[in-house]
């Protein structure tokens, strides 16, 4: 691809707009929409255009790259009445990096198909910092030729890229990292609380378990920071619960059984009964320490 392609970007959040700032850097032209205005205001200040919904995008842009909540938000942005179906042209290329439900981005693939606009689901990995860094993990489902195409515009986001097969396959393989990143935040948790009770200091299990087969994402970057009783977001809980949500969905279409990922979701479910589902994903320990009666700050109990 080259940079005198015109790049559509849709969902300047915290993830799209350092995703569509780097794409500035890389000497791509924007043409910006955001449901609200500080998103755009922010990307216009740095020489994006602004265009005054998803059509007008789309029919400004030989790519629209979109990044939004969840699989209704994608649905209306993509095929609602001033959506970028509305918008479609010749050689239109619709890219969703958001996570949502692998079903639903086939059947929006399957109505741009009729209306001659090519999709690839590329969702991400690597939160706000690896977005603005630009090392996000890309996974991509589509047409092989569609994901060649595009590498550079990745290129200009991410650093591992991944074709992953057809359309939808990103999504699956995002759920899968979800799957593992929910299993591995509880084997954690669940040491903690062993540790604790049992009389071990945690801090020296953390130690101990991370240098060996043990050792986890989770272990390094999540463990110190409930030791430290820092709960604050990097991945909120209530956006881990969506993602373990579409998990389970995708499960129950194909009768696969996911019982550890079902377990997580509801002691998840049981921190936002609490009110919880705005603090960082480690706060799943405090649903372990309740069933345990136990506090790793305070020592076993
Ligand atoms: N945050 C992370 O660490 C992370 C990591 C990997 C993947 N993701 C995924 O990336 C996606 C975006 O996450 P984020 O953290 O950037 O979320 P965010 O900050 O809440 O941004 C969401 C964006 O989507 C827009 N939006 C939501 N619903 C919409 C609708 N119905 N119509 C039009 N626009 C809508 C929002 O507009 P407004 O500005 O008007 O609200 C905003 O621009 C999600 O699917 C998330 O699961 C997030």
């Amino acid at each position: 691809m080259e940079t005198d392609e015109r790049i559509g970007f849709i969902g300047l959040g915290i993830m799209g707009r350092p995703m569509a700032r780097n794409l500035r850097k890389a000497g791509y032209r924007l043409t910006v929409w955001n449901r609200s205005r500080p998103g755009i205001d922010a990307l216009v200040a740095e020489g994006a255009q602004e265009a005054a919904s998803p059509r007008a995008v789309a029919e400004q842009s030989s790519v629209v790259i979109t990044i939004l909540g969840d699989s209704p938000d994608t649905e209306r942005v993509a095929l609602g009445e001033d959506g970028i179906i509305a918008g479609a042209h010749d050689g239109l290329l619709h890219i969703d990096m958001s996570t949502i439900s692998p079903a639903v981005t086939r059947a929006i693939a399957e109505r741009y198909a009729a209306a001659g606009i090519e999709m690839l689901d590329a969702p991400v990995s690597g939160g706000e910092q690896g977005a603005i860094d630009g090392t996000l993990s890309i996974m991509a489902g589509g047409k092989r030729e569609v994901f060649n195409r595009c590498r550079p515009l990745f290129e200009a986001m991410g650093k591992t890229l991944v074709y992953c097969g057809p359309i939808g396959s990103g999504q699956v393989m995002k759920l899968c990292n979800q799957v593992v990143v929910g299993l591995n935040n509880l084997a954690m948790s669940e040491a903690l609380v062993l540790a604790a009770r049992a009389g071990v200091d945690p801090a020296t299990m953390i130690e101990a378990v991370r240098a060996g087969a043990g050792s986890s994402w989770a272990l390094h970057n999540l463990a110190p920071r409930i030791l430290a009783g820092d709960f604050k977001p990097g991945f909120k809980v209530w956006q881990q619960q969506k993602d373990l949500r579409l998990a389970l969905e995708l499960a129950r279409e194909g009768y696969t059984p996911l019982p550890g990922t079902a377990l997580v979701h509801q002691l998840f479910a049981a921190l936002e009964a609490e009110g919880l589902g705005g603090e960082g994903t480690q706060a799943l320990v405090k649903a372990l320490e309740k069933l345990a009666n136990t506090s790793i700050s305070r020592g076993a109990s």
